[in-house]
């Protein structure tokens, strides 16, 4: 009785949101990034601007990325206009890490570290090591995403990807990682933080079209009930 309050007590309307919340469940859970203006503008708009600031910048992205504990993960990251960076050094670090007060050095520890053309595994974080990796053919097109394996909570936060050589003034960018809860569906699994964006978009989606669905549903209402009287004479 309070779901069907708090939607506004029409009945039409809850049960199209539940039909749309189903359909959305069997839907891959892509559709997130995109569905919030419908359009995918909003991962488009740094591209934008980057053409008029008139000189390479790296760009990484402004919705978070969202898994599940066990899921691999490709933290984008990208320079634009293209750029070869195949001959930089292209470091991915987690700048709200503090370093290890037990370690004297304090050393800068990296996630991923890339330089003359490879890897470099020495300078690297122990709970990153072998769970890293970096597109290498698609490097020569400026993109520098990150993927992880098998990520944890432990890998939650921001991540940072920097090209310190680069003539810009925008050489690096920031990229959230959210790891949540897991909630499966039969043998569907996937983030249960993801699985409710998804249903709170739909519902945003459902109520700026709310106003046709209800009429459609009105007319079909009224031609059943039309129907209705024949079918039983
Ligand atoms: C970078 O490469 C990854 C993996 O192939 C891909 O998912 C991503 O869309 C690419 N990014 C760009 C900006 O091309
Ligand atoms: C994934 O990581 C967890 C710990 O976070 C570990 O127990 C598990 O063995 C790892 N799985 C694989 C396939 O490496």
């Amino acid at each position: 009785m309070s779901v069907y309050s708090s939607l506004g007590g029409d009945s039409s309307s809850l049960w199209t949101f539940i039909l749309f919340s189903a359909l959305l469940v069997w839907t891959p859970v892509q559709v997130i990034p995109t569905s919030r203006d419908g359009t995918g503008s909003l991962s488009r708009s740094p591209e934008v601007f980057i053409s008029q600031l008139g000189e390479v910048v790296v760009i990484g992205s402004n919705l978070p990325i969202i898994a599940a504990p066990g899921d691999d993960v490709i933290l984008p990251c990208h320079l634009a206009p293209m750029f070869d960076v195949q001959g930089l050094t292209v470091e991915w670090s987690k700048p709200d890490l503090k370093p290890d007060p037990s370690d004297r050095l304090s050393r800068v520890e990296y996630v991923h570290l890339y330089r003359d053309r490879k890897e470099v595994p020495d300078m690297k974080m122990a709970s990153y090591f072998r769970r890293t990796e970096l597109f290498m053919d698609d490097m020569k097109h400026g993109n520098i995403s990150l993927k992880i394996l098998n990520v944890s909570e432990e890998d939650n936060g921001r991540y940072r990807c920097f090209i310190p050589k680069l003539q810009s003034r925008v050489k690096a960018a920031v990229v959230e990682l959210v790891v949540g809860e897991k909630i499966c569906f039969g043998d569907v699994c996937g983030s249960k933080l993801k699985f409710l964006l998804t249903i709170y978009d739909s519902y945003v989606f459902f109520v700026s079209f709310r106003p046709k669905l209800r009429e459609n549903l009105i007319d079909r209402d009224t031609t059943a009930s039309q129907k209705r009287p024949n079918s039983r004479s």
